[in-house]
């Protein structure tokens, strides 16, 4: 069964309005900041949303036309030097001649004469404060290879107005004052050249979760995290800004406590630059834990109700956070118990989906250790499963049930597989995510169950008042839910 998950419950709720807000991109540059300036600007393309100045030490202006020439060479965007009052162009590269400094005011750059207030020319500082005034996250900057200290100030004062600063890896750059300087600026994100460019083409800037920009009175617990949140969703695609933060704090100090470094910001500036540890950290926020038959009483009054339901066929059942699989396996284990005692046919299709690919290889290789049958019925450990190895400590899922099911990988938050579904059992999710996640979530359930489709989450989760009208409990000890009609 192949299905295509392309059913988005976010679209229905949020309607473009005409063309984004751009975001203004300003890169601050100097001593080796032009091998650096064209490996990120290499990468760029168009996105039509953000726009781009950029501030490199120069000595004297007859230097901008040589540098815009050599940035053309490696740009999708046309790069141009700017003249006093031009306007900054989405899409477009604007550099500041040399021998000048540059502010941003009423949406045009104004360039301003050396002064003794700022050491180098153009001033990173000077122009990163006058795009701090802008609306909050409508301003980026960014801090790249060059000796000094010019842009700290100014990544101070962009961070404290709630914007973005990205500073470019000193274990990368060929001068590392200007970025170590730069990454005192609290909520700084340390990136290699090649994670720049993909954090620029990546999802607007201004939609980025409001944890990237933490409020001032945020815990140093949770601008750790804010700090961690943005490089995570970098590197492994998955962005946390929908689950609960108390949740996410305790996993992340749990993981701290691991490492041998007890010193909270020192941990985040070294999980920054490895990705393995951020790897894991998203691992670790996922909890992709699973076990067969899990309230072994639940999943009996579940299959009570399926013989309530219509019988149109074939039956269909998703199990959107499927973790290693035992939950489905479970599922299609019950539904072939009633095929063969004749009570239901043998037609029925089951899909489950995760975010978490490795969970989802576990799944589909479907071997377990012996402990994780120990709570399951020995006849359907009987009928369902072969030792894998000799001395039985390890079992794999029969041929004939791993048919069943049919894994696949998805972001439940982005796309909902498309129904109509006859079950749709989402258990140990819910509780992780924030309210708003979850009930818009329960509305896209409802919207592609059947109309007598059944609603299954776990002991501990529940459905919310928002959701009170859209279900009626079939079992509300055991969490089964049956869709209502509206
Ligand atoms: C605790 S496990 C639940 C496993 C299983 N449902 C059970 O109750 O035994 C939670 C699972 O939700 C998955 N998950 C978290 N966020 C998700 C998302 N946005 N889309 C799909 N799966 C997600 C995680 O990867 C993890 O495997």
């Amino acid at each position: 069964m192949v299905v295509d998950l392309t059913c988005d419950p976010s679209s229905a709720a949020l309607p473009e309005t005409g063309a984004p807000t751009p975001v203004w991109v300003a890169i601050g540059a100097s001593a080796g900041g032009l091998d650096a300036l064209q490996q990120l600007i290499i990468g760029l393309l168009p996105t039509g949303r953000q726009g781009y100045i950029v501030a490199q030490h120069m000595a004297g202006g007859v230097h901008a036309e040589r540098l815009r020439q050599l940035l053309s060479h490696h740009s999708a965007m046309p790069v141009r030097v700017a003249a006093d009052g031009d306007a900054p162009q989405v899409d477009e590269i604007l550099l500041i001649p040399g021998g000048c400094h540059a502010v941003w005011q009423a949406g045009a750059l104004h360039l301003l004469p050396p002064s003794e207030h700022y050491f180098s020319t153009p001033s990173v500082d000077a122009l990163f404060a006058s795009l701090a005034a802008l609306p909050r996250g409508q301003a980026c900057g960014i801090v790249l290879s060059g000796s000094g200290s010019d842009g700290a100030e100014g990544c101070k004062t962009l961070r404290q107005a709630g914007h973005t600063v990205l500073v470019q890896q000193p274990a990368e750059a060929r001068f590392q004052g200007m970025p170590e300087a730069a990454m005192a600026a609290r909520g700084a994100q340390v990136l290699s050249l090649a994670d720049m460019t993909r954090w620029l083409q990546g999802p607007r800037l201004t939609d980025r979760p409001a944890l990237n920009h933490p409020a001032p009175s945020a815990s140093p617990e949770e601008e750790a995290l804010a700090r961690l949140l943005p490089a995570i969703a970098q590197f492994t695609q998955v962005d946390f800004g929908g689950y609960k933060v108390d949740t996410l704090l305790r996993r992340l100090a749990k993981r701290q406590r691991e490492t041998a470094e007890p010193d909270l910001p020192r941990y985040v500036a070294w999980a920054l630059g490895q990705p393995q540890e951020l790897w894991l950290l998203q691992q670790r926020f996922l909890v992709s834990v699973s076990s067969f038959f899990r309230d072994r009483t639940a999943f009996e009054a579940l299959a009570a109700a399926w013989s309530a339901q219509a019988s149109t066929t074939p039956w269909r059942c998703w199990v959107p956070a499927c973790a290693t699989g035992e939950e489905a396996y479970t599922l299609a284990m019950l539904r072939e118990a009633g095929v063969a005692a004749g009570r239901w046919s043998a037609d029925f299709e089951l899909l489950a989906s995760d975010l978490n690919k490795e969970a989802l290889a576990v799944a589909r290789h479907a071997c377990y250790a012996a402990t994780a049958l120990r709570e399951m019925p020995v006849d359907y450990r009987d009928r369902w499963f072969l030792p894998a190895t000799t001395q039985q400590e390890v079992w794999r899922v029969h041929e004939q049930l791993r048919s069943r099911v049919h894994f696949e990988q998805a972001d439940l938050l982005h796309k909902v597989a498309p129904g109509p579904w006859d079950l749709i059992s989402c258990r140990n999710l819910l509780i992780y995510l924030k309210a708003e996640c979850q009930d818009r979530l329960i509305r896209a359930f409802h919207a592609q169950l059947k109309p007598d489709g059944l609603l299954f989450i776990s002991p501990s989760e529940t459905l919310g008042q928002a959701a009170m009208n859209l279900f009626v409990p079939v079992d509300m000890g055991h969490r089964i839910f049956r869709k209502v009609l509206r």
